[in-house]
């Protein structure tokens, strides 16, 4: 149906004739708890409709009918090139034919020293690095390195930001009570099965509050192993940091004596080769990166200070994992880099044009359908919300924004096969095609007609 006039496919949509997906769908809830993660705005009321898909063609994916979704996910992230690039995937056919896997308790492999090597010249904080699969095994790591290297207890996160799935920094709300410390508190989104042990090991503060960071770092730092935060709010609303933000987090970590770490997850390699740290020229002591680390396959790392990296080095702190420096990951990362650094960084400039056009055309669509829509992000990615800001800055600012309209429209947009991630984030590929990006901006104010 990719050939189709839009309007007929918006149609046939609309009508939910989709009998491909649907049996599809029905195969895999017999056989799946779902989709195999759950939806990243945990517990929305609005699901996106259920699409089955099947291979991919450039920066489309084809689902079982036919029908191509232009795709602003990405992977939810890695995937830097798309799925079709020749270049980026013929470095992974190499290598399976070189070395596919050796075992990260053996030996070294040579990919995984250069691109350790690389690393530490192009991430600012990266005095040296430690190869894991996921960003969620990464930010257990760097929480359990900076509880280790200073024999303190609590890591302290904010509202709002994501820092993978696993338990100590998983769940938990800003204490509604004014109790001491201010440790996180379920909270009715959060997932059952999780120890009513682990909200009590984090401290949980709103984020872009310099006062409320002073006081807690008055009150509790010599408790404190570790801050750590999205440099850039990605996950909730693509936040900026405030104006000094960000230098007033490190100057006060430094004043008391607290580790500091940005998660880089999403931000690595999209807003630049040095990622949110560079951008911002605020150097912490360590970082996660992983999504698009690799381009397209499972990889993540931790980059930091030496002092702290030799924790590992000396076994005082132990990280261990099977895939841990897959080389065929490894080889994945070091063309995604190689690539991204080619013509004085080509590739973003290219990012940085197809984003303005599209940000541009959806304000244009907004215009023409009298809608107020907020577009706000770094470089490679952006959110978008029904509201009159100008600017988010915290997930309070929400509030005054029109939640409903927002499910419903990316609802629109996925039956119009325009696909963007689950907190509206459009992930932008350098990719994209001009004749992608009119495709987009047609579909696009199609879906905004509907609402
Ligand atoms: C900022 C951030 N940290 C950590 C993670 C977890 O990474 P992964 O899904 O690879 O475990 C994510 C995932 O979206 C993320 O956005």
């Amino acid at each position: 149906m990719g050939g189709l006039p839009f309007e007929a496919r918006l149609l046939m949509n609309a009508s939910s004739d989709t009998p491909g997906n649907a049996r599809w769908a029905d195969r895999a809830a017999a056989v799946m708890p779902g989709l195999n993660s759950n939806y990243a705005s945990f517990r929305l009321p609005q699901q996106p409709p259920g699409i089955v898909i099947d291979r991919s063609e450039g920066l489309r994916l084809i689902d079982v009918e036919g029908n191509d979704y232009i795709d602003f996910v990405c992977g939810m992230g890695p995937a830097i090139w798309g799925n079709g690039n020749r270049e980026y995937l013929g470095a992974i056919h190499e290598q399976i034919d070189r070395l596919m896997s050796c075992g990260s308790a053996v030996a070294h492999v040579t990919n995984e020293i250069e691109l350790a090597e690389k690393l530490t010249k192009i991430v600012p904080c990266a005095e040296q690095v430690r190869f894991c699969i996921s960003g969620s095994e990464a930010d257990q790591l760097v929480c359990r390195l900076a509880r280790g290297h200073s024999g303190k207890r609590y890591v302290l996160r904010f509202e709002g930001h994501y820092h993978g799935w696993l338990d100590p920094v998983f769940s938990g709300q800003v204490r509604q009570d004014k109790s001491v410390p201010p440790t996180a508190e379920p909270s009715p989104a959060d997932s059952a099965g999780i120890p009513a042990s682990s909200y009590g090991e984090t401290l949980l503060i709103k984020w872009n509050d310099e006062q409320q960071l002073r006081e807690t770092l008055e009150a509790y730092g010599d408790d404190i192993a570790l801050v750590l935060m999205e440099a850039i709010m990605c996950n909730s609303a693509c936040c900026p940091p405030k104006d000094g933000y960000l230098k007033t987090v490190r100057e006060l970590c430094d004043e008391h004596g607290i580790l500091l770490c940005f998660d880089e997850v999403i931000t690595g390699f999209r807003t630049g080769l040095g990622g949110a740290q560079a951008l911002y020229g605020v150097t912490p002591d360590l970082a996660v990166f992983a999504k698009a680390l690799s381009g397209g396959l499972p990889l993540a790392c931790v980059a930091g200070k030496r002092e702290v990296m030799q924790e590992l080095a000396t076994n005082r702190v132990l990280a261990v994992g099977t895939f841990n420096s897959f080389p065929l990951a490894i080889a994945a990362a070091q063309q995604n880099i190689a690539m991204l650094e080619r013509d004085h960084g080509a590739y973003y400039q290219r990012v940085d044009q197809i984003q303005a056009r599209l940000m541009d055309g959806i304000q244009a669509a907004a215009r023409r359908h009298e809608q107020e829509v907020l577009l706000q992000g770094p470089r490679g990615f952006f959110y978008m919300d029904f509201t009159a800001r100008d600017v988010i800055y915290t997930p309070d600012d929400l509030q005054d924004s029109d939640l409903d309209k927002r499910l419903r429209f990316r609802s629109l947009l996925h039956e119009a096969g325009v696909l963007i991630g689950g907190n509206s984030r459009f992930t932008v590929s350098g990719e994209l095609t001009d004749e992608d990006i009119d495709d987009a901006l047609v579909r696009i104010d199609a879906a905004m007609a509907q609402l």
